[in-house]
């Protein structure tokens, strides 16, 4: 998978890209990550990315312009075929072009699973007081919002939305990193998990981990996954 990030700060991205899984799937060719600095499309002096919102306001509001050439460029098309009308989800399918904005539709695991299995995303980073709403209407093929709260900008909300959709491709994640059974697959929030000591300071792990009965550990962990959604999380469909 290629992603190409747009942002105003290209350098945010610099240490969550350099560590862990995502360094190493990058590391193996199973991904190829890129944080593109939105001034580079500019073609005025001052470099300008935004601009007062028309009919007054506060705030600034993203100009459509470097986007747009920004994506074309991306998406190696020419800028006349860049709005998604004209040739974009249709002449390339493989391409989804991601605004991340607090209007969007909330992250969970079946949009990243959905998302894992494209072979570009190309995000973009709003700021301000948002982007031309053109880019939304003209550009965007998904906008997504990583929870009801408002940050500085989008890229922390890429970053977790990258974090969510490289761990769910293929071989990314090691056997020893891989969980079989993960919180919110089947509707489920996880079981708890034990490690050494058996006892630590008088608290003492559940016997039946330390039974080496696989049969009971598998229906009590099942047990516990759905005690736990009954009691934490009553709006997911495991539980009920
Ligand atoms: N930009 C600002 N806040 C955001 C959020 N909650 N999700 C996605 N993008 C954002």
């Amino acid at each position: 998978m290629k992603i190409d990030i747009i942002t105003l700060f290209p350098k945010m991205f610099d240490y969550v890209l350099n560590e862990s899984i995502i360094k190493r799937a990058q590391k193996s060719g199973r991904v190829s990550i890129t944080a593109h600095n939105l001034r580079d499309w500019t073609c005025d002096k001052h470099r300008t990315v935004d601009d007062k919102p028309f009919g007054g306001g506060a705030g600034m509001v993203m100009k459509p312009e470097p986007i747009f050439e920004a994506i074309a460029s991306l998406r190696g098309v020419p800028l006349r075929k860049c709005c998604r009308g004209e040739a974009g989800r249709r002449s390339n399918p493989k391409t989804r072009i991601v605004l991340l904005t607090p209007q969007g539709k909330k992250l969970d695991q079946k949009s990243a699973k959905r998302l894992s299995k494209y072979k570009h995303l190309i995000l973009i980073c709003g700021h301000y007081e948002g982007v031309d709403e053109r880019v939304r209407r003209h550009l965007a093929t998904d906008e997504i919002s990583i929870g009801d709260y408002v940050l500085t900008g989008g890229e922390l909300p890429a970053m977790v939305l990258i974090d969510s959709v490289i761990r769910l491709i293929p071989n990314v994640l090691g056997h020893k990193d891989s969980a079989r059974f993960e919180s919110f697959e089947k509707g489920l929030l996880e079981y708890p998990h034990y490690t050494r000591p058996a006892e630590y300071r008088r608290m003492k792990v559940p016997k039946v981990l330390l039974s080496g009965n696989h049969s009971q550990i598998e229906s009590w962990r099942k047990e516990e996954a759905v005690r736990r959604t009954k009691k934490r999380r009553p709006d997911l469909s495991g539980g009920n």
